[in-house]
């Protein structure tokens, strides 16, 4: 087989590949999502849905990506056929479309370092209001944050796998580990912070719906990265000589345990600030509002150092992920069309940074995006659109494709023989039982029923239970 260049180690494949799951999904999303969703409920969920189902999906798409040595859409065309094919080109419109947003939230925690390290963010009264101007008013600042971060992603993007993403992830991992760890050390030390353990820790299984185990899904899905190509295209520069299970488990429990850590470190800043919050009304802003007011509480010399460390955490758990969003499509270009890597890199950094001026807009800007549609109980901002769209709905569906793609055309005895190379002892393992009966059978039911009852409450308004 022609000689791909890749990762130059395990370690460096696995930096990677934690770096595409922990960001602004484990820290600023997941302790919202657990919030609102009834804590240690949620928590336990979730937990269920990223070992029972994400964990072999992430087996599935790195072995697929192994196999086949190329970009999404090249491995479903070569494993598969033309047909399939198609699986693997909306997986990478979706790896266009996520970054397309999320490259305006990484641009808002960029700002807020910015501010908060070099500025006199925490001197604010109402920060609220301070966000709500900062997203809605400050379009200039906003759409400077979103180019520097698309920046400073292409050009890690464009210095290939081994110079670029594997050199910066070895270095970013571990720092932001050491942030998190820091932080929560200090946050466990606050007043009431007992009561915010207490609501997390503890089940409220009255708050468990089908509403509920759709977001714990979506939320592993967005999380692990899976869904749509990415762990295929990384899959795709390692080695036969790498155990994938190995390495899969490793990237999906440090993913987990960075969101768990999020939770961990937001839960007790809450409490601190009031000790009997309403919990289910956090939110979004709940990093950006909540967050700020804490750093201002503790004085000016030691928030101002917290909260710039704080957001310079969101940042770079940030950037890794925005890293492996941009190679996807990239190495779709460079796989399919031929296309030089700095050429493919920029016209797709440029490209996405606009298609993300819409949701950048409707934050408040315009009337028109940020009331765009209306579904779901409510009007939607275009943002959310995109994110209900590419995120809630295509990442799942993407799963649920991928788990028939295996069972059905490229079968999963082909898959365990990809696993078995490094991994001898896989074939006959209970291991492999796990995985092909989970790829077979529990994947495609829960999988399909996420998909169908969130399509159909996300964009018809139609709830079925
Ligand atoms: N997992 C990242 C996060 O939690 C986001 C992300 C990076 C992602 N690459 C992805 C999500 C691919 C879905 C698919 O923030």
């Amino acid at each position: 087989m022609a000689s791909r260049s890749g990762f130059s180690s395990r370690i460096g494949f696995i930096a990677a590949a934690a770096g595409s799951a922990v960001g602004l999904g484990n820290i600023w999303r997941f302790p919202y999502e657990t919030a609102q969703n009834g804590g240690g409920a949620f928590l336990l969920l979730y937990l269920i849905c990223t070992f029972l189902i994400g964990f072999p999906i992430m087996v599935g798409e790195i072995s697929l990506g192994r196999n086949t040595q190329t970009d999404p859409f090249g491995a479903y065309k070569k494993a598969g056929n033309k047909n399939w094919g198609f699986v693997g080109f909306f997986g990478v419109l979706c790896g266009i479309m996520i970054l397309s947003f999320y490259n305006v939230i990484a641009g808002w925690s960029l700002g807020y370092f910015i501010q908060i390290a070099f500025g006199d963010l925490l001197s604010q009264a109402d920060f609220g209001a301070y966000f709500g101007n900062f997203v809605s008013n400050e379009i200039g600042s906003i759409i400077v944050y979103a180019i520097l971060f698309m920046l400073l992603t292409a050009v890690i993007v464009v210095r290939g796998v081994q110079d670029g993403i594997e050199t910066v992830a070895k270095i970013l991992m571990p720092m932001l580990f050491l942030i998190l760890v820091g932080l929560i050390v200090y946050a466990l030390t606050l007043p009431n912070s007992g009561k915010g353990l207490e609501y997390y820790f503890t089940p409220d299984f009255s708050k468990i719906n089908i509403g509920t185990i759709n977001s714990a899904m979506g939320q592993a899905f967005f999380s692990l990265s899976l869904g749509m190509g990415a762990l295929i295209t990384y899959g795709s520069y390692i080695s036969k000589k790498e155990n994938i299970i190995s390495s899969a488990a490793i990237v999906t429990t440090a993913d987990m345990s960075v969101a768990f850590l999020a939770g961990l470190l937001m839960i007790p800043l809450i409490t601190f600030q009031n000790p009997d919050p309403d919990f289910t009304s956090a939110g979004p802003g709940l990093v950006f509002i909540v967050l700020p007011e804490v750093f201002a509480s503790m004085g000016p010399v030691l928030g101002k150092v917290i909260g710039a460390t704080f957001f310079l955490l969101l940042s770079v758990a940030a950037l890794t992920s925005t890293i492996s969003l941009l190679e996807v499509p990239s190495s779709y270009l460079i796989d399919e069309h031929k296309v030089k890597r700095p050429v493919a890199v920029f016209s797709l950094a440029i490209l996405i940074f606009l298609l993300g001026i819409p949701s950048l807009l409707s934050q408040g800007a315009v009337p028109f995006l940020t009331e765009f549609v209306s579904y779901g109980g409510g009007p939607k901002d275009f943002l959310t659109v995109i994110n209900d769209i590419f995120s809630e709905i295509g990442l799942p569906l993407g799963g649920l494709l991928l788990s028939i793609f295996i069972s059905t055309t490229w079968k999963n005895s082909k898959m365990s023989e990809e696993i078995s190379s490094g991994n001898s002892k896989y074939i006959g393992s209970g291991m492999e039982t796990f995985i092909n009966v989970t790829i077979r059978y529990i994947s495609p039911i829960l999988l399909g029923l996420v998909f169908i009852t969130n399509l159909l409450e996300k964009l018809f308004d139609v709830s079925l239970f």
